[in-house]
Parts: structure tokens; sequence; C-alpha cells
């Protein structure tokens, strides 16, 4: 979602600025392109130097004393966002009064990317009516607002007005980038591995953790969908999305089938091909010997939902393999009638089960494939969804 898209990351004089340097942080590691520009009086609380080092290019701070001529159009124009945090009554007055007094201001007023503009100040400049009115125009023109939060201010006092958190702040510029491109759709997600018992404390797994199936949902929720996970692991479920938990193959596929008239369905989950054919109802004692696993195949969930597929349905399944990737994948995406194949190789480093990051490529039924390089799980599953988008667009 953040690859490769220009932010313009502006800089205001609060005390909050320091936040602004995770906030860059957080935007480059997600491949995002990040120029800051700096007010003067961003400076007395954060070094140029910082910016400098951590974005993906130096920090601007002057119209005039800047190699190109006229870097506010430039910035302006060539900007995929703007995002201004913290930012100062100060900034939203000028930015709201159309009045471009320094680098940053010309600039807000010379783009035509989304804004996002992240207050912060002290409780009784943030109520105060001028900064509400002002916010409110802003808002009116299309301007996206980062509320700040309650909490401890400069000073020791204890209000609203402290800027949102890098992560809050973060969600919304992908919000923002996503423009919501799965608004009004239904999105079913599974995550985790499942696990099928063989007596009331032993059971067959696997390594899955869940995390890509969670980013899956997270990622989906930001783009505007009703999301439900359906998932094996005990982990928060992510803000605004209903969790359905389920531990046996046999449960996922009674929550999924429940749930198959979803527009759009992530099939993340490691489910368990095969499960002890009884599972005994008392724990099995060592003195008993080793019992003899009888094993049987679990319900196919991808394939069911492949012959179920309503018009319009997009259905995803995920391959976690160790050899020939492609082959398994097509000819995952055929025999399961499904439209997307995410195959990762589980062999390669830092790829797959238990790990933040992940390698994949993306099958598409039209014969269309795409290879998506070591990253974070939320990036995999933004690139997961851009394809979701394009294919229910058709
Ligand atoms: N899956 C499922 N139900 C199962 C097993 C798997 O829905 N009982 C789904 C997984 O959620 C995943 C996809 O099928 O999206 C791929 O699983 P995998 O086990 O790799 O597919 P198979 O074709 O069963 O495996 P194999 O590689 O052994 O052919």
């Amino acid at each position: 979602m953040l690859a490769n898209r220009r932010i313009v990351l502006g800089v205001t004089g609060g005390i909050a600025a320091y936040k602004a340097v995770l906030l860059c942080r957080m935007l480059v590691d997600a491949g995002a392109h990040v120029i800051p520009v700096m007010t003067e009086s961003a400076q007395r609380f954060v070094g140029k130097a910082t910016f400098d080092a951590l974005a993906s290019e130096p920090a601007r701070t002057s119209i005039f004393d800047d190699p190109d001529p006229i870097p506010h159009t430039t910035l302006g124009q060539t900007a995929d966002l703007i995002v201004v945090a913290p930012a100062t009554a100060r900034i939203i007055g000028s930015y709201a009064s159309g009045i471009s007094d320094d680098l940053l201001t010309a600039t807000l007023i010379a783009t035509r990317a989304p804004v996002v503009i992240c207050p912060a100040m002290h409780t009784e400049m943030w109520e105060h009516p001028a900064v509400q009115d002002n916010l409110k125009l802003l808002e009116q023109r299309g301007v996206h607002l980062v509320a700040p939060e309650e909490g401890h201010l400069a000073g020791g006092d204890l209000g609203a007005g402290r800027l949102a958190a890098p992560e809050a702040i973060y969600e919304a510029i992908e919000n923002t980038l996503s423009n919501g491109d799965l608004q009004g759709r239904t999105v079913l997600v599974t995550a985790g591995g499942t696990r099928e018992a063989i007596d009331p404390v032993r059971y067959v797994g696997n390594r899955s953790t869940g995390k890509q199936g969670y980013a899956v949902a997270e990622a989906a929720k930001a783009r505007g969908a009703t999301v439900t996970l359906i998932s094996t692991v005990a982990a928060a479920a992510p803000n605004g999305v209903e969790v359905v938990r389920v531990e046996s193959a046999a449960q996922m596929h009674a929550a999924v089938l429940e749930r198959s008239e979803a527009d759009v369905i992530v099939m993340t989950a490691a489910v368990a091909d095969f499960r002890p054919v009884t599972a005994s109802d008392s724990k099995i004692k060592k003195v008993e010997g080793p019992p003899k696993l009888k094993l049987e195949p679990t319900p196919d969930i991808l394939a069911e939902l492949g012959a179920l597929k309503k018009p319009g349905q997009v259905i995803v399944g995920f391959a976690a393999e160790t050899e020939d990737l492609a082959s398994h994948a097509q000819s995952k995406l055929e025999r399961k009638n499904v439209d997307v194949i995410v195959a990762n190789d589980v062999s390669a480093p830092e790829v797959g089960f238990a790990y933040d990051t992940n390698e994949v490529t993306i099958f598409v039924a039209d014969g269309c494939q795409r290879h998506v390089s070591l990253r974070s799980k939320r990036q995999i599953a933004e690139e997961v969804l851009d394809t979701v988008g394009q294919i229910l667009v058709r």
C-alpha cells in the first residue's frame, strides 16, 4: 500500500515533533518515499539532521534556500499524500485561510494530493473556537483529520490535545491512500493453524501463528470492508473486526460455510489436511504405549468455497510450499476454482510461519502472476488486497 508512495511529512513546532520521527521511520520501513518539510519552529524541537538521516530525502526547510527554485510546487505536484504531524494552531489557521508564509503552508496550498492533519496543542488552544472552526472548514474541503488524544501535555498538564499515536496516524495515512476500495464489501478471513485432537490434551497441529491472517483482516478493515476473522489463535481482535474463535478444521469448516456469502474470502489459515479418525475422550496414558494414529482427510474448505462460488465473489487461497511453488500454485487455482493463490516458499529465510515478514508470489486465475519480495505481513496483505480490488472492479 505505501510502497513507493511519495509522502510529504510536514513537521511543525510542538513538543510532539519527536513523535514525527517515529512516524517517519514507520513510513520509510513500509517502503514509502518520505520527504520531511520542517517549519522553523519545528527545528527548535527536533534537529533537521534526525530527519535527514531517517527519511528518503534530506528535510526541506525553506522556499528560498532550496536547490529547487520552486520547491513548494514540485513537492505539492508530486506528492501522493501530505501529512502534517504535529500540526500547530498556526499551521491549521494559515492553511484554512490560504496563507502561504513558509515552505509547508505553500506546499499545502500547492497540492491536489490528499492531506492528513494531526493537531497537537494545549487543551485551551485545541478547544478555542478559532481552531475548531478552522478544522471544520478544512474537513469540509476534504482534509482528513486525526484527532488528538487526551493525556499528558507539555508542562505536566493533562487534557485533550496530545498528538495521536504514530500507529494511529500511520493507519489514517493507509486509509486515506487506499481510498476505501473495499467500502461496502464483506470480507471473511481465516487465520492460524487448526488443531486436530488426539485426546483432551494432545493434538496434531502445525506451525502457523495467524500473523498473516490478522494482517489481511486489519488491512481489509482499513480499506472500509466489514470484516469477519475466523481464527484459531488467541490474539486480540483487530479494531472493528468481528472474530470467531475455532480450533479444529471441522469447526473452521462450519464457521466459514455459515458465512460463505461474503464478497471476498481469504483463506489464510493453515487448515490441517488430515486428522485422527477418532479422538480419545480421556487422556491416553503412557503405560498404554504409543497410540496408533489413524488419520483421515479433513474437509477441503477452499475447494468447497470454489465449488459454491457465486458470481462476482473473489476467493483467495494461500499455499505454503517447500518446492515447485509455481506449478503447485497453478494447479491449486484450477483444482479449487479460486481466483487467487498466494504462494510462499516456507523453506526460504524469514518467510512464512511465525515470522513478521513474508515473500510471496501472487497467482491470479487469468494467468497473471506477481512476485512480492520480502516485506512485512501487513504489506503483503496490502498487495493481496490490491489484487482482490482489481478483480472486484472487473
Ligand atoms: N485449505 C482448506 N481446507 C483444508 C486444507 C487447506 O481450505 N482442509 C486451504 C488453506 O487455507 C489454503 C489452501 O487451502 O488457503 C492451501 O492449502 P494446502 O494444504 O497447501 O492445499 P492442498 O492442495 O490441500 O495441499 P497440497 O499442497 O498438499 O496439495
